[in-house]
């Protein structure tokens, strides 16, 4: 009867899996081009992946998903590129307003002073919209920079010290978290990256400390529930010891 659950039988009990995976969603370039087509035919197909995968997870019941879908390097890439993934955006944002009937919040991570005016009070309206919705939080990480995310956090907290709300010695690694754009959302505690690249590139540094790496080579439009099963047995079978024994 292997209709009667929609769920592999070697996935982890709920107990065992992550509260908040992180997704680098990468490889959308090199999927169309072993197509032949325009890279911007990868990210909309990068999108679609993005989409099966947050169902995927909204029924798996994970608590927090967060999506690196621009970086603040990202505006090196040509022109054309850049404005086929605002375009992408500006409809997406249309497009996961049917989340709602799920539940689920939306929070954008990055700087979106970058971003043209009506994209901003878009991402704003959606935020706003859904702050009150807590089955699972949704993070999409737009103009998005680790570095930039601790420099924001540290003016944050410099102009409280010059305000003289807060005294030097009270800055504390609680402090900095609540600070950054995920303020009140846990750490990472999966990291997943396809591509077959092995770096961070500038995501959630601080948030992934302890997290636990998953690296596969399939290019993220190709990316599937499948893929996603097999990251959390691997992520079941680790041993997270904190520093401790
Ligand atoms: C990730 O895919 C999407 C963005 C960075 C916007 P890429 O566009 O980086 O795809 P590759 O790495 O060139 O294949
Ligand atoms: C990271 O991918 C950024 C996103 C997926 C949005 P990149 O393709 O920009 O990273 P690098 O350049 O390979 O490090
Ligand atoms: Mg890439």
């Amino acid at each position: 009867m292997a209709f009667l659950s929609q769920t592999p039988k070697q996935l982890p009990p709920p107990e065992q899996l992550p509260q908040h995976i992180g997704f680098i969603m990468d490889g959308n370039g090199r999927w169309a081009k072993k197509r032949g087509l325009p890279r911007k035919f990868g990210h909309r197909e990068g999108a679609k992946t993005f989409k099966k995968i947050v169902r995927y997870c909204r029924n798996l019941g994970i608590r927090y998903i967060s999506f690196y879908a621009f970086s603040t390097e990202n505006w090196k890439r040509p022109e054309d590129e850049v404005n086929a993934i605002m375009k992408l955006f500006d409809q997406y944002i249309d497009d996961v307003r049917g989340f709602f009937d799920e539940e689920t919040r939306m929070v954008f991570l990055g700087d979106k002073s970058k971003f043209t005016d009506s994209l901003q009070k878009k991402m704003y309206a959606l935020e706003a919209d859904t702050a009150h919705y807590d089955q699972m939080t949704l993070m999409i990480a737009a103009n998005y920079g680790g570095r930039d995310e601790i420099a924001h956090a540290a003016r944050a907290l410099a102009e409280q010290v010059k305000a003289g709300t807060l005294n030097p010695e009270d800055i504390t690694e609680d402090s900095v978290s609540a600070n950054l754009y995920t303020a009140g959302i846990p750490d990472v505690d999966l990291l997943i990256r396809p591509s077959g690249e092995l770096r961070l590139s500038n995501y959630l540094i601080w948030q992934t400390a302890y997290a636990e790496f998953y690296f596969t080579d399939v290019l993220w439009p190709d990316f599937d529930e499948k893929q996603l099963d097999c990251a959390l047995i691997d992520f079941a079978s680790r041993n997270r010891r904190f520093g401790g024994v």
